[in-house]
Formats: structure tokens, C-alpha cells, sequence
């Protein structure tokens, strides 16, 4: 059995799926690359800059693309060029951080597909048997899914994933020998050293490895929009496993700097949907070659808007630009990652949205900051005072806790549970106002009164730190308006920031501008 590499220490690369540019991005796709973009946040804050490696790109290449390239009167090389800037600049306005794009029609990659399936041409299964072979494939294929298809995974002659009827093919491929692999992957899913997340993801995996695992074509044969076999001329790679293989060329191949670094990915994050690509075929190749294999693959679920799936058909489609638009780029990733457990199924309503703008991000945090600035001027002209002049404790003592909880949180990708402590601060700390009459304290109580506004200021500091990695333009704004240079802030090191009490006395707040403006 080939050798699985241990885990490298203090890196993190994070992956989002590679998307199909044959048509604009949409919230589905959003929803992946922010919960990507928070975790390479939140792993920057933790083990620097330097150390973390988040990958996003698009999917050129294949039959799909290729079809809605003429649907459009275009070339396909023109089209996925538009098409692509539409899905980089949709990232952009969302703020997402990657460090690199692939794209699967740029040199650099196609480079190293040609190079992989060369290796692959040569290569042994776990059997003893050549990994490739070619054969005759007669069948189903659905162009929407770029994948093969039994008829037993169909209704009515039909997807179940995109409702659209399959090509019946019948054309020469080259086959990757994945039965060779079955007892292998499983193993290696069993003892951990593939993990994959959640759970019943992984149970489904391990279902269809019992079921048997059938051969899988790695060539076309009659399509041209493709990265041309090194070993058949007549052939392109299958564009699923073109695709996969982004992973590895964005880090230059595996004789490249940045493979050596990276490789294996901390975390492939994808939804359901493609989830036997990445914890079936994708292992097997890398085995073939003999590569480490990525430490986890997340499937996320697949979310539903005002209780439809979302589909061109329906009219429901929402693009990011249109959230972002509305509610700004730091709300639309707050929106997206709150609302239900990442990794269940869930729906958005439009409605709802609205509600939870206004309820948890105008009122209880957008005000909560105001507010707080608005007494510390009006108390302590805007400046923080003495802290802990009467020895009131009580947020330094939860936060520890919290502090433990968030990271657990982060680390096992509960984004809406991170969020929830976060919000079970936020909630506390305006009650907390409630409770002290902070304006009856100013006629009686100097000294409470300092220890209040100062808990509070300090509250939102320690609030502030956590919102980095989900909210980074507003969390700079908080730690600005309570008298922080941000930049220089988030030089420090975590231990630092989080330590209670790192707010200066004297420190200079500022006036805050509506944050979240209302909705109306
Ligand atoms: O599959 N809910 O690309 P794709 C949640 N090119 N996530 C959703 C979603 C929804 N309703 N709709 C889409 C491909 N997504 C291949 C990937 S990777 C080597 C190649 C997200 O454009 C989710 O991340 O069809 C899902 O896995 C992905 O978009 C599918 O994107
Ligand atoms: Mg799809």
C-alpha cells in the first residue's frame, strides 16, 4: 500500500470546489467560498499569515461548457474568460481572501494534468493490475452533472440533481480501475486517516464503497473542450478528473514550493452534491500516484430558498451581487453563515433575512456599539475609564470559556455556533446596560459607573476579535471606533487579543457611524 504522509504541523490549505463558469455565479456557490474564506481567516489569525493557503478557481473545461459557449455565440475560450471575471469579481465584492484562482484552461494546469495522467498511464492499483484500461462504454451521461449514469440512478429517464434528460453515449474511454481501490478506501476511511465530515457524509461514503465500487472512464472520447490525453490523441481527460486535479496544480504541480508546503489540503469544502468525486475518485488517483491524501473533505448541505430548490426555472436564483447590494458584504456573510448548522440541509427566505438584519446586526450589535461610544462620551468625554475601579469581573470570567468554546467551534467548521457565542456576548452586554442603568449610575455612582462602560467597551474589543474572520471590514470599524488602529491590532499575537482587559485606559473613542444601517 502506498505511503500516507503525516500531517504536516502549523499549515492550513483550504479548498472550495472549483465552479462550472456556464453561467453567473449564485448564493450556492457564495455560501461554500465564505465558509472557505472565515476558515482561512480565522487560521491566518491562529498560525499567521504565511502558513495558511486558500485556493478557489472555476471548472472550463468539458461538454457543459462547451454547449453553453455556442448557446451564447461564443467561443469557449471567450466565454469562460467573461465568465470567470464574473465569479472573481463576485468573490472581490464579498471580500473573499484567496490566495490563489485556478482556472483549468491556464497553462499551468493543463501542464500538470498531462503530467498526472502520464504518471497515471504507468501506474499500479493496490492489485497488482494496471490502473488504466481501455474499453467500450455504453450508457448514460448527464451533460448538467458531467457524469456517467445508471439507470438506477435515474427518475423517469431523468437527473434527480438538474431534471434533465441524459445523452445516451456509447464511445471508447480509458477506464481508472477503481475496484481495485474499494478495500483500500475504506480502510483508510475507517481508521481516520481520510476523514470525512459530517458524519452521515462519511456513512454514505463508506455505503457506497459496500455496494462496490465500479470502474470509472477518465477520458472522453468525443469531446474536443478538453486537456488532450498525452497517451491517445484521440482523447481528452474527463473533465471531473481535470478538474480535481486544480488542487494540486495551483500549488505548482508536486514538484512545486508551494506542494511542498501545503500539500495535503487541511480541508477540501464542497456540498453533497459532489461529495463521491472527492471522497471516492479523488483518493483514488492520488493513490495511484502515490500522494498523500487531504486530511478531511466537508460536505456541506444543499439549502433551498423560500422553500424551493433553487433553479433557473423556478426564477430563484439569487446572485451574491444582489445580497451584497442590499446588505453589504459583511451582513450577506453573516446572513449566509447563521442561519442553520453548516453541513445540514437548510432554506433561506428573503423575508427572514430582512428580520435578522435588522434584529441581530442593526439592533443588537449596530446599536450596542453606538450606544456604548454615545455614554463614554457623554460620561468620560470619549475616553475609557479606569477599569475595574469597583472589581466588577463578570464578563472576564465567561470569556475564557468562550474563548475555548469559539475555537472549538471554528475548528469543527459550526460557523452559526461561533456566531451564537459571539451573539450570547453581544446579548449579555446589552442586557448588562439594562440591568445598570448606566445614566441613574452617572447621578449615583462614578465608580460603577467607569467599571460598566469599561466592561462594555472591553466586551465589544474581545467581540470584535472574534468577528474578524466572518465580519473583517466591520470588525476593523469596531476596533477603529473604540480607538484601535485595526492593522496594527491584528499584528498581535491571539494570546494577546484575547486576554481581558487589553482595552488602554484613556484611549480615545470615537463617534460610530450607523454600522448596520436599519432596513426599512
Ligand atoms: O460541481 N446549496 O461545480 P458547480 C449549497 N465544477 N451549496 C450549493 C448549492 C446549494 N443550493 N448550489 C451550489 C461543480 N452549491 C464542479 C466542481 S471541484 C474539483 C469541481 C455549491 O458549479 C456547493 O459548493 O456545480 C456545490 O458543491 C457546488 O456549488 C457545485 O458547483
Ligand atoms: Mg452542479
Amino acid at each position: 500500500m502506498p505511503k500516507i504522509k503525516k500531517e504536516k504541523q502549523n499549515k492550513f490549505y483550504v479548498t472550495t470546489p472549483i465552479y462550472y463558469v456556464n453561467d453567473v455565479p449564485h448564493i450556492g456557490h457564495a455560501y461554500t467560498t465564505i465558509a472557505a474564506d472565515v476558515l482561512a481567516r480565522y487560521f491566518r489569525m491562529m498560525l499567521g499569515g504565511d502558513n495558511v493557503y486558500f485556493l478557489a478557481g472555476t471548472d472550463e473545461h468539458g461538454a457543459k461548457i462547451a454547449q453553453a459557449a455556442e448557446k451564447n455565440k461564443m467561443t469557449p475560450q471567450e466565454f469562460v474568460d467573461q465568465k470567470a471575471a464574473q465569479f472573481q469579481m463576485a468573490w472581490d465584492r464579498l471580500d473573499i481572501s484567496n490566495n490563489d484562482f485556478v482556472r483549468t484552461t491556464e497553462k499551468r494546469h493543463e501542464k500538470v494534468v498531462v503530467d498526472f495522467m502520464k504518471q497515471l498511464k504507468s501506474a499500479k492499483t493496490p492489485l497488482g493490475n494496471d490502473c488504466l484500461y481501455e474499453s467500450e462504454y455504453e450508457g448514460l451521461y448527464c451533460v448538467a452533472c458531467e457524469a456517467f449514469k445508471t439507470e438506477t440512478e435515474l427518475v423517469n429517464g431523468k437527473c434527480l440533481d438538474h431534471n434533465k434528460e441524459c445523452e445516451k453515449v456509447k464511445e471508447k474511454n480509458w477506464f481508472l480501475r477503481l475496484s481495485d481501490y474499494a478495500a483500500t478506501l475504506k480502510d483508510l476511511i475507517e481508521k481516520g486517516e481520510l476523514n470525512i465530515l459530517p458524519e452521515a457524509r462519511k456513512n454514505e461514503v463508506l455505503g457506497l464503497i459496500k455496494v462496490g465500487l465500479k470502474d470509472v472512464a477518465i477520458s472522453r472520447q468525443n469531446v474536443k473542450w478538453g486537456i488532450q490525453l498525452p497517451f491517445d490523441k484521440e482523447q481528452t481527460a474527463y473533465v471531473w478528473v481535470d478538474a480535481l486535479i486544480n488542487y494540486i496544480s495551483a500549488l505548482g504541480g508536486t514538484k512545486g514550493k508551494l506542494y511542498k508546503k501545503f500539500w495535503p489540503a487541511d480541508v477540501h469544502l464542497m456540498a453533497k452534491d459532489i461529495l463521491k468525486f472527492h471522497a471516492v475518485i479523488w483518493p483514488a488517483l492520488l493513490l495511484a500516484l502515490g500522494l498523500p491524501l487531504p486530511k478531511l473533505i466537508f460536505a456541506h448541505g444543499f439549502f433551498t430558498i423560500d422553500g424551493q430548490k433553487m433553479s433557473k426555472t423556478i426564477g430563484n436564483v439569487i446572485n451574491p451581487d444582489e445580497l451584497v447590494t442590499k446588505y453589504g458584504a459583511d451582513a450577506t456573510r453573516y446572513l449566509l453563515l447563521s442561519q442553520f448548522g453548516f453541513g445540514t440541509d437548510g432554506d433561506f427566505s428573503r423575508e427572514r433575512l430582512n428580520n435578522i438584519y435588522n434584529a441581530a446586526l442593526a439592533n443588537e450589535l449596530g446599536n450596542l456599539v453606538s450606544r456604548v461610544v454615545a455614554m463614554n462620551e457623554k460620561y468620560f468625554e470619549s475616553k475609557v475609564p479606569e477599569a475595574n475601579a469597583n472589581g466588577d469581573k463578570y464578563f472576564a470570567f465567561d470569556l475564557k470559556t468562550d474563548w475555548e468554546r469559539y475555537d472549538f467551534f471554528m475548528k469543527s467548521l459550526k460557523f452559526d455556533e461561533a456566531l451564537g457565542v459571539i451573539w450570547e456576548n453581544i446579548r449579555k452586554a446589552n442586557m448588562y446596560i439594562d440591568k445598570e442603568k448606566p445614566w441613574e449610575l452617572a447621578k449615583s455612582d462614578k465608580h460603577q459607573l467607569a467599571d460598566v462602560i469599561y466592561n462594555l467597551l472591553e466586551t465589544i474589543r474581545q467581540a470584535a476579535i472574534m468577528l474578524i474572520p466572518f465580519m473583517p471590514q466591520k470588525a476593523d470599524n469596531i476596533l477603529e471606533v473604540i480607538g484601535f488602529d485595526a492593522e496594527k491590532e491584528k499584528e498581535k499575537k491571539p494570546s494577546d487579543l484575547r486576554e481581558w482587559g487589553r482595552l488602554p485606559e484613556g484611549q480615545k473613542t470615537k463617534k460610530a457611524e450607523a454600522l448596520f444601517p436599519r432596513l426599512t
